[in-house]
């Protein structure tokens, strides 16, 4: 496993790797890996021959105010499980080979459309700075896979329109949502919750089965589900940001055959927290 910090040293391990005709996957993290990412990267090792994955804490998805300062930098730790997992590049940047000219000369993207819904409209600017990195990282690797958590369920339909939107070929495939014992979806910011909070963190996950079984057990309509799931989280004192069932295949409203998938975003002690589920 190579550690690379300079694109241009990136570029051109990945030239030599596509003069062999490998196939490259990239997975890009935020770093503070936990089992989620790990699932993700052995995920990439079935479709492709060379693994990249990168970690990189990106500024310009974080909101005025939100947690860029304190989010988890674990490095040493992640270089050492990626060590075990047998990846062939990781890619940790420093500020400046991922954005020359940050921050007034630089290029952002502006998404459309989908991205400014549900965390899009909590978070404004959230996903254009996803978007933006992400662009950028496609740009240097050149994958023919890259690979996202279902975990960031709109992270992954916003990306997939990037991609098409733009022609780039590039396949987006998704990873499946790995939780704690007791429901919760790993993250990085679980580890700012109180104990107690923690604790009730796992009430996410039993309120999105509950509304799944009420959809599809109980044949209760869609509003209904979604006042309840608002009424059930608030009662354990969520601030909830919104608890919507939408179309699986791009997050619009449904309509009566859409494939539905039951999404939210909550917050406790100022910590966000987003989790879903398909229904059925
Ligand atoms: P980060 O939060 O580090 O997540 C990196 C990838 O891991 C994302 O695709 C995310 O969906 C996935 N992931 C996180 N928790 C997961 C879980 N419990 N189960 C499965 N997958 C999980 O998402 C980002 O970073 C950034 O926005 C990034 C795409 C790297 C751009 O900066």
């Amino acid at each position: 496993m190579e550690v690379i910090s300079e694109k241009q040293n990136l570029r051109s391990q990945i030239r030599s790797q596509k003069l062999l005709r490998k196939k490259i996957a990239l997975v890009p993290t935020m770093g503070n890996l936990h089992d989620g990412h790990l699932s993700l990267i052995n995920r990439a090792k079935k479709f492709a021959d060379f693994v990249v994955v990168s970690i990189f804490v990106n500024p310009t998805q974080f909101l005025e105010g939100e947690d860029f300062e304190r989010y988890p930098r674990t490095m040493e730790d992640d270089l050492s499980k990626l060590k075990k997992m047998g990846i062939d590049i990781v890619y940790t940047p420093e500020l400046v080979d991922i954005y020359p000219h940050y921050p007034d000369e630089m290029v952002s993207v502006t998404l459309s459309g989908v991205s400014n819904d549900l965390c899009g409209s909590i978070r404004p600017g959230h996903f254009d700075g996803v978007a933006s990195v992400v662009l950028r990282l496609f740009i240097l690797v050149e994958p023919n896979f890259s690979i996202f958590g279902n975990k960031d369920y709109q992270q992954k339909i916003v990306l997939e329109n990037m991609v098409s939107d733009l022609s780039m070929c590039i396949k987006i495939i998704d990873g499946e949502i790995i939780r704690e014992p007791d429901g919760l979806a790993m993250s990085s910011r679980n580890q700012y919750l109180t104990k107690d909070a923690r604790l009730n963190a796992a009430n996410i996950f039993l309120v999105l089965n509950q509304a799944n079984e009420m959809l599809i057990k109980e044949n209760k309509s869609i509003e209904y589900v979604e006042d309840y799931g608002k009424i059930e989280l608030k009662k354990n004192n969520f601030k909830v940001d919104y608890f919507s069932v939408r179309n699986k295949n791009d997050l619009s409203e449904p309509s009566e055959d859409s494939d539905l998938i039951i999404l939210t975003s909550v917050s406790i002690e100022g910590v966000r927290l987003i989790d879903n589920i398909f229904v059925g």
